[in-house]
């Protein structure tokens, strides 16, 4: 199988988009993250964090793009780059945290925040802001930094790809903590104050926060645990919901497609039907993004989808990938039935591919779909 049929300008652009999601796959590891790149030569202090924010009005793009406002449910992962023109909605404001760096967070995040914190503070929990909003040349250096520093495979194991983390939408926050009037800002020195960690996480769905790397779902986030990266998801039921079931925000969001899907995975001397499930919430996540398309049924195309054919293929889609497993799965759908869009209006769509692959020891990567 060499190449994909589009159905049209949406299908082209979305397989466009999962072409060029194919950058940096990467599991587990928790001793360092994006968070301490930011944090050389930080000296100790405590200061009011909320007194020293300001708005930035040179944030904000058009009115028509702040009325529209931003998506806080916007899926940001290695399958899925930050939205295009979202920076043209964004409001975001600044603040400086107790080591004097300044932070940038999106608008209703940090207010959300503050309460969060002021409500931890009763408790006897002190955090500060690390890192927030990021440009993409700010994911660059500290993408450059960590490779410096831990090597090419540990850097993509930890930090996204530029156009491809969560920090970019400015919802996502990375905290750090004080204890005894000091600041904790390393990684690894966060990581040994789990009971200081598990009230925090606690709190967060009460102002409509998420803890987005979750211990033990690497293969499903694309990244080892971070107890200190938080995602503002907005609205505390849907917050609450997603802590509720412990599940990660892909699998939320793969879940929003509706539930009469029928599934088949068949038989695999491969895969666990546990791997099929997780290539699925990959392919789910995207299919969610099919507006009006009514997902009926998902299958395993057989372990016959694994051959040197398809990785030579998949692996050519992305230069850095060395993927050594391959997975087809098969879906069949109903198109919108008023409109359609790029799709013919009410048409079953029987057969329509998803191909994930995977590295060794890493989760499923969406490289490519379509017919
Ligand atoms: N450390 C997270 C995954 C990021 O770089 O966005
Ligand atoms: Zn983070």
């Amino acid at each position: 199988m060499k190449s994909r049929l589009s159905k049209g300008a949406v299908c082209a652009s979305i397989c466009l988009a999962a072409c060029l999601a194919v950058m940096g796959c990467g599991t587990s590891s928790s001793a360092s993250s994006a968070a301490d790149a930011s944090q050389a030569g930080q000296s100790s202090s405590t200061s009011d964090l909320s007194t020293n924010a300001q708005s930035d009005d040179a944030q904000v793009g058009s009115d028509d793009a702040k009325t529209q406002g931003i998506d806080y449910l916007a899926l940001v992962n290695k399958n899925h780059p930050l939205p295009a023109g979202w920076e043209d909605s964004l409001k975001t404001v600044r603040m400086t945290n107790s080591v004097g760096d300044d932070v940038e967070v999106e608008k209703k995040s940090y207010d959300a925040y503050l309460k969060l914190k002021a409500a931890l503070e009763k408790e006897g929990v002190y955090v500060d802001l690390d890192s927030a909003r990021r440009s993409v040349e700010q994911q660059q250096k500290i993408m450059d930094d960590f490779t410096k520093k831990y090597g090419a495979d540990y850097a993509k194991k930890t930090v996204a790809t530029p156009g491809y983390s969560e920090h970019q939408t400015g919802l996502a926050l990375d905290l750090y903590l004080i204890i005894d009037g000091k600041d904790v800002t390393k990684n690894e020195d966060m990581i040994t104050y789990p009971e200081v960690w598990e009230k925090i996480h606690a709190r967060l769905a009460d102002y409509g926060f998420i803890l987005r790397y979750l211990k033990g779902d690497e293969h499903i986030t694309g990244y080892g645990y971070e107890p200190w990266h938080i995602r503002y998801v907005d609205d505390p039921a849907i917050a609450k919901e997603i802590a509720d079931k412990g599940i990660t925000f892909e699998e939320y969001k793969a879940g929003k497609v509706q539930p009469e899907v029928s599934y088949d995975f068949g038989k695999s001397d491969l895969y666990t039907t546990e791997e099929l499930e997780e290539a699925a919430i990959q392919a789910k996540c995207e299919f969610a993004t099919f507006e009006g398309c009514e997902l009926h049924s998902l299958r395993y195309a057989g372990d016959k989808c694994n051959t040197k054919e398809n990785l030579d293929w998949l692996n050519s889609l992305d230069e850095e990938a060395n993927y050594t497993q391959v997975v087809e799965l098969l879906t069949d759908f109903h198109s919108p039935v008023e409109g359609g869009g790029a799709w013919e209006a009410d048409t079953e769509m029987k057969d329509y591919q998803w191909w994930l692959a995977r590295e060794e020891g890493k989760g499923w990567q969406l490289v490519t779909f379509g017919y």
